[in-house]
Order: C-alpha cells, then structure tokens, then sequence
C-alpha cells in the first residue's frame, strides 16, 4: 500500500542519514571517510577523533551509536503504532540497515551496519538481541577488537533468534537474514584483516 511505500522511503532515506560523519565533521572538524578504516560508524569516529582529542572521541563514539540505532528504530516504532504488519516492519528494517550501508547521500558509500542493525533487531527480536548484546560486551572487553566483537555479537542474535524463534512468525527467516548478510559483507575488510593478523584494536 501506500503507506507502506512511505514508510520504506522514510526507512531508506532516515538510515541512510551519517550521523557519525555528520558529529566528527561538526565537532572535531574530521573527516572519517578518508582517515582511519573509513567507515563512517561509531567505531571510527572514536578511532579518529581519538587520535586528536580522546574525551570527545568517547562522547562522540556514544552518541554516533544512539543515533544510528535510533534512525532505524524511530521508522520502526511509528510503523508499529499503527498496526503495521510484522513483514512490513522487518521490511522496514532491511531498509534502514541498507540505508546506513549504502547511504544515498554518500553515493551508496556508507557503515557497517551494528548499530543500526542493533536499532532494529531490539525492536523486533529483542531476547536475541539482548543476548547478542552480552555475546558482544564480553567480547569488547576479553578481546578488545571492534570488528570481531561485532560479528561475534550478530551471530549470537542471529543462533538465539533461531533458538528461541523469536520474533520471527513471519513465516521466514529471511529478512533476518538479509540484515544479517548485509552487516557481515561489509565487514570483508574487516575480516580479510583479522585471518591476516592485522586488525587494529578498537582504536
Ligand atoms: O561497527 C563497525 C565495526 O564492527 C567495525 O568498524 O571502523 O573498525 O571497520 P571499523
């Protein structure tokens, strides 16, 4: 329907929003496109902010997570407050991560896709997503490696969902799937990086 239409616009072109671009730029005069792994998440803005002023790092790092998680949970929220069928919602979802990933302002460049990724899941599986949540914070801290400890994360969702079948009484699996497909092809770098030994720890 129509509304559906808008609410897949409003997901694309809200997740395709760099808020961690957006806050280094702004704040710390940065651009984290050209410095530090590029990407344009929470990671490298405190990874290149880092290098110049830490406190900011940590502030901007913080608030670059809330909002990309938030720009895909506010789509998803609006839609659920109308009644909005579950496929149509994880529809939503596979649209604010692919926004985030391939941002239209950013001629289809973009992140890696965790944080917005974890906006949507929370809504939508949030017991896997809690429990990814702990597989990722202990792996942050014993392992100290930004990517991995994201992958980590994301496969402990992805095998609790499928565990408890939460939230996923659409029929399929597939959307879940589809997010968490999108997140781990962005990561290739990444893991290219961690076979060979020469990923950076989180900064
Ligand atoms: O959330 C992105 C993280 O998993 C990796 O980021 O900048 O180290 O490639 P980065």
């Amino acid at each position: 329907s129509n509304s559906n239409l808008l609410f897949y616009l409003a997901a694309y072109l809200f997740g395709s929003i760099p808020f961690g671009l957006i806050l280094a730029k702004v704040f710390a005069k940065v651009d984290i496109k050209s410095a530090g792994s590029g990407s344009i998440g929470a990671t490298n803005v405190l990874r290149v902010v880092k290098q110049t002023n830490p406190s900011l790092a940590k502030k901007l790092g913080i608030a670059t997570v809330i909002l990309d998680a938030l720009k895909g949970t506010a789509v998803l929220l609006v839609a659920m407050s109308l009644n909005t069928p579950i496929e149509t919602l994880w529809a939503i979802a596979v649209l604010a991560v692919l926004g985030h990933c391939y941002s239209i302002y950013l001629g289809l460049e973009g992140g890696k896709g965790v944080a917005t990724g974890l906006g949507v899941f929370v809504v939508l599986i949030p017991i896997p997503t809690l429990i990814g949540a702990i597989v990722w914070g202990f792996c942050a801290k014993v392992l100290k490696v930004s990517s991995l400890s994201s992958l980590l994360g994301l496969t402990g969702v992805v095998l609790s969902a499928l565990i408890f079948n939460n939230g996923l009484e659409v029929g399929s699996n597939a959307p879940m799937y589809i997010i968490a497909f999108i997140i781990y092809y962005k990561h290739i770098p990444n893991i290219i990086r961690l076979v060979r030994g020469e990923e950076k720890k989180v900064i």
